[in-house]
């Protein structure tokens, strides 16, 4: 196993010489990692939770285990021996592979500890705003009703409470005064990843615009690590979910200066190579922190049509120590596409009359199980400008029809 912070050849997939990764969580997200590493030749092992994950139908090897599961999860990964593991989502056993990285066996992506602290929001949070002194939303943490009480009265409204391990807005509620507190404490309960009771309270920030930016750190000609990062992107989010972005996001260029600055101290502490989202809020000149994916993130689909290399393909290179070229190529956006049904066999209908809109391309991510609000494709527009293009990818998504056949 090659241990080393790079690889320095790629191999023959299935044979001795194979360079395997292997991703922990095989979603829409990492579906398109791996078609970026098959791309190289690499040999993909992928695992989820369920069977036919989006990631599992185009992988060389397919597993579905409980990854919250670290007994589980160390005997896959002997079993395999990857050269790299790459998580995919934040559900896993993390301590297990700072334990396994510790001893030398794996060489997690970006490093395990990153995987570990962004895990939940307190472990990123704590080293954000305590250790490396970013600013961000001010926040209490509480592990019951009593102490989320008294956290939001120190807080003040409005605000925000959501549960420390969720993502997708999942269990996430905006409160407008101490009347609101006990239903807040319920929807995290119901909402969170696991239950663990505990949940953060954050000062609402009334930002002008929310971006992720895509930052990377890859090897350079000199072999040395390098950062580099992508044009903002601007997303709205619904309900604490994605549903469009769109890239550039024009920015003030003090309040990039700041974005940048932040995305390096918080990227440079987390370590390694691969792609990150650093989810920041802005007004005027004034930037925060407010989390970020050491992966590549769902508002970054849209690079899919605005950047020379997708932010799929940049973590794929830069995971194997490859250069990067994070350019834009031109302006784009996103919309989602959502299942609208729940359904085991949700079919798509318009997605011709979706593709005659200018500019415009479609992923279907293939899920084997559609929800009324879960995430099922995506629509992409390219344009001459950002107003075009978010027209265009919302005219293309509304196009397309979940339906249940007869
Ligand atoms: N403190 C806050 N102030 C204002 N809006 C917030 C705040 N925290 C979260 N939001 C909104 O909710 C969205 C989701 O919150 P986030 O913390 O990113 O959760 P998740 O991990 O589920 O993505 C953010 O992108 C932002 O639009
Ligand atoms: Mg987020």
């Amino acid at each position: 196993m090659n241990k080393s912070n790079t690889l320095n050849r790629i191999g023959t997939p299935l044979s001795s010489s194979a360079t395997k990764v292997m991703l922990l969580g095989s979603g829409e997200l990492g579906k398109e990692v791996i078609i970026s590493l098959q791309r190289l030749g690499v040999e993909v092992i992928a695992v989820d939770r369920y069977a036919n994950a989006p990631g599992h139908q185009v992988a060389h090897r397919s597993y579905v285990i409980d990854m919250t599961d670290g007994v589980a999860l160390a005997e896959l990964i002997n079993q395999e021996k990857p050269d790299l593991i790459v998580p995919e989502i934040e559900a896993i056993a993390t301590a297990k592979l700072v334990e396994m990285e510790n001893a030398g066996s794996v060489r997690v992506i970006p490093t395990a500890r990153a995987a570990w602290l962004t895990m939940d929001r307190e472990g990123i949070r704590r080293l954000a705003a305590e250790e490396l002194g970013v600013a961000t939303s001010p926040y209490r943490f509480a592990d019951s009703l009593q102490e989320l009480k008294a956290g939001c009265a120190e807080i003040g409204f409005p605000s925000v409470v959501k549960p420390v391990m969720s993502s997708s807005g999942k269990g996430q509620s905006k409160l407008n005064s101490m009347d609101d507190v006990e239903a807040a404490w319920d929807c995290a309960a119901a909402g969170g990843r696991v239950d663990s009771g505990r949940v953060i309270v954050e000062g609402f920030i009334d930002f002008d615009y929310e971006i992720t930016l895509l930052t990377v750190r890859a090897i350079g000609a000199d072999g040395q690590t390098h950062t580099h990062f992508c044009e903002p992107i601007g997303h709205v989010q619904v309900n604490g979910d994605y549903v469009e972005s769109w890239q550039p996001q024009p920015m003030h260029p003090g309040a990039l200066q700041k974005a940048h600055d932040i995305a390096k101290r918080v990227t440079d502490n987390l370590g390694g190579l691969g792609l990150f989202g650093v989810e920041l809020f802005v007004k005027n000149d004034i930037v925060w922190f407010s989390e970020v994916s050491p992966r590549p993130h769902d508002t970054g689909m849209v690079t899919m049509a605005s950047q020379e290399q997708s932010e799929f393909e940049l973590h794929a290179k830069a995971i194997l120590g490859l250069p990067v070229n994070v350019a834009l190529r031109t302006p784009a956006a996103s919309a989602v596409i959502y299942g609208r049904h729940d359904s085991k066999a949700v079919a798509f209908e318009g997605v011709a009359d979706a593709l005659q809109v200018p500019g415009t391309d479609i992923r279907l991510f293939g899920k084997p199980e559609s929800f009324a609000r879960r995430r099922m494709g995506v629509a992409l527009a390219s344009a001459a400008d950002i107003e075009t293009a978010r027209h265009n990818a919302k005219a293309a998504a509304a196009k397309v029809q979940p339906v249940i056949p007869n």
